[in-house]
């Protein structure tokens, strides 16, 4: 799962006491653990590696450039989704030719960016996005590649509406039979390559059976495609695959290779996976300090030093945290992280932050050990779309990350300050 655990009633990222990097950097800090990144790549890639596929991590879901470095100093390839990803995956040092870049807004300089670099694919969500790189590949005199994004119209009822994308009313790529007039349009195109298929669904996807059903969709149309004389040699299967926001709620990776590996088992295709959440979530958290204690009606309020301005996920899409102080009595080391936990001596609290919206909940109604001003609480599993959703709302700083090598560890981004702030807006140029 990952690498935060209690040793002696103390919170431990690997080898370091949360509380001692909360000593150094101060409060609220996102704190993440190499060894759970590199565990959950490894660990997806060799589920699938009977297909060799192209794992593009989604830096969407934790873009810090320390992190990118390090999964692609491991072979990953990365998933972007703006100029500012790819300006992020170049700095890295990832691998051009594994990166796949999709998004229904592509600006002009945003594409010329990708095609410069020599990017591995656009995933392509409309005609008029295709006829512009093509367009764009032209001018430039260089060949661009290119899938078109598929939506399977395939739901899953646990993902929640936020984030479901694979149905036919959404904004993202065109249905199975604008799929096939796509590639009678452009499939034999000079300037921009269409050999691709790309599907993602959604996520998080808490089971295999959508990506089957997808997947399957996806096949017959690659089949008809072929049939007709249309080149498609590589289908991107996308990201969604779940995090461990609660113990033994996901499937394991193997669960999701061995529904998948079969239906792409000798297909003569290149497979891309995608994943985001799946390996950052669990490898980071966010700890915070609690400010008050407070009541009102039934409540009781523990008021902390973070909230939706730094994770959104709770407020935005209902998302589940497991949240629990980072030193506990005996009783109460958590042996699983569930909704509802079950033990002697807890108390009701909803915990939420300081900024001036009632939708700054972070839990709601949770059981936790009985909490006082000043302790430490942690947020668990928020290494996905948590500092890369982070906002100044409230002119609030945004926290430091740091990230944990064994018994080390170092900042990887300060944390902000005022001055960052107003930085911005302190020269006034006339236009
Ligand atoms: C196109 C695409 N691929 C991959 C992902 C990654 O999803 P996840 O982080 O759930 O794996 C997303 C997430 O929004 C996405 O939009």
């Amino acid at each position: 799962m990952d690498f935060f655990q209690y040793r002696d009633g103390q919170l431990f990222c690997e080898d370091v006491a949360v509380d001692d990097i909360m000593a150094k950097v101060g409060s609220p800090v996102y704190i993440y653990s190499k060894a759970t990144f590199e565990r959950h790549y490894d660990a997806l890639a060799s589920a699938f590696a009977e297909l060799d596929p192209i794992v593009c991590y989604s830096i969407k879901s934790c873009g810090n450039l320390n992190i990118i470095k390090l999964l692609a100093k491991r072979g990953c390839g990365m998933d972007v989704v703006s100029g500012g990803e790819l300006f992020r995956a170049q700095q890295a040092g990832a691998d051009m030719s594994k990166i796949v870049y999709a998004g229904v807004g592509k600006t002009d300089p945003e594409i010329e960016a990708g095609i410069e670099a020599g990017i591995g694919w656009f995933n392509i969500e409309s005609e008029a996005e295709f006829e512009n790189i093509s367009a764009i590949a032209k001018r430039l005199g260089k060949t661009a590649s290119g899938a078109v994004r598929v939506n399977p119209d395939v739901y899953d009822p646990k993902t929640h509406a936020k984030t479901s994308t694979g149905r036919k009313e959404t904004k993202f790529g065109v249905d199975i039979e604008r799929a096939k007039r796509f590639f009678e349009s452009y499939g034999h195109d000079e300037h921009c390559r269409l050999t691709a298929i790309h599907l993602h669904i959604g996520s998080p996807i808490y089971s295999p059976e959508p990506y089957v059903r997808a997947i399957t969709k996806a096949l017959e149309l690659i089949d008809g495609l072929r049939a007709s004389g249309y080149t498609v040699d590589t289908l991107d299967i996308g990201g969604g695959y779940a995090a461990d926001y609660e113990t033994g709620k996901s499937p394991a990776y193997t669960a999701y290779a061995e529904a998948i590996v079969p239906l792409l088992r000798g297909r003569d295709l290149r497979v891309i996976i995608e994943p985001g959440r799946t390996i950052s979530g669990n490898a980071g958290v966010l700890a915070c300090k609690v400010s008050y204690i407070k009541t009102g009606g039934s409540k009781t309020f523990a008021i902390v030093d973070t909230g939706m301005h730094h994770l959104i996920r709770p407020s935005f899409y209902e998302g589940f945290h497991f949240t629990w102080p980072t030193k506990v009595a005996d009783e109460h080391v958590p042996t699983a992280r569930a909704q509802e936990m079950d033990m002697p001596g807890l108390q009701t609290y909803d915990v939420v932050g300081p900024i001036c919206e009632t939708s700054d909940t972070l839990a709601k109604g949770r059981k936790l050990p009985p909490l006082k001003r000043g302790d430490h609480l942690c947020i668990f599993t928020a290494g996905a779309y948590g500092m890369v959703m982070a906002s100044n709302y409230n002119a609030m700083p945004r926290p430091a990350e740091v990230l944990v090598d064994g018994g080390e560890a170092a900042v990887i981004r300060r944390r902000e300050t005022y001055d960052d702030l107003v930085e911005q807006e302190r020269r006034v140029t006339a236009i």
